[in-house]
């Protein structure tokens, strides 16, 4: 699978960035093997696009969301962020194929959770501006 390939269907079409983590927890639940093989692409998606996603949303949109009083909901979606970073070590250290399969089921749940919750409770909050310069950042080469 190329993940850097799928960014833009993903950040411009939450439903199929659902897809795409439901495939791989199903994959993860009955194919191990197979979902091992992926460990390498699911840790350059998490370590890459996503990476730049979250450092951008940290950086420029909690701040101002927080400000217009979603202090909880961003508090949330920073724990996710720490959450789905943890989850890419754990991916990184795990040696044999139950554990690869499993972390790369903990990962894709813990984006299938994030995707839904700021898809209703983030993004609804966003103007054109700011989502733009969302998928803008999250596309860019450089940091
Ligand atoms: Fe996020």
């Amino acid at each position: 699978m190329d993940f850097a390939a799928k960014m833009k269907e993903l950040f411009a079409d939450e439903d199929r960035a659902r897809d795409m983590a439901r495939r791989l927890m199903h994959l993860a639940q009955n194919d191990p093997t197979a979902a091992a093989r992926e460990k390498d692409s699911v840790l350059a998606f998490i370590r890459g696009p996503i990476e730049k996603h979250f450092r951008y949303e940290e950086e420029h949109l909690f701040p101002a969301l927080e400000e217009h009083g979603l202090g909880p909901e961003i508090d949330v979606a920073k724990k996710h962020h720490a959450a789905l970073r943890q989850e890419a070590a754990n991916l990184e250290s795990a040696k044999d194929t139950k554990g690869i399969a499993q972390a790369i089921y903990f990962a894709a749940r813990l984006m299938l959770h994030h995707t839904n919750f700021e898809g209703d409770y983030i993004y609804p909050e966003l103007s054109k501006e700011q989502w733009h310069a969302l998928i803008a950042s999250t596309m860019a080469d450089n940091q």
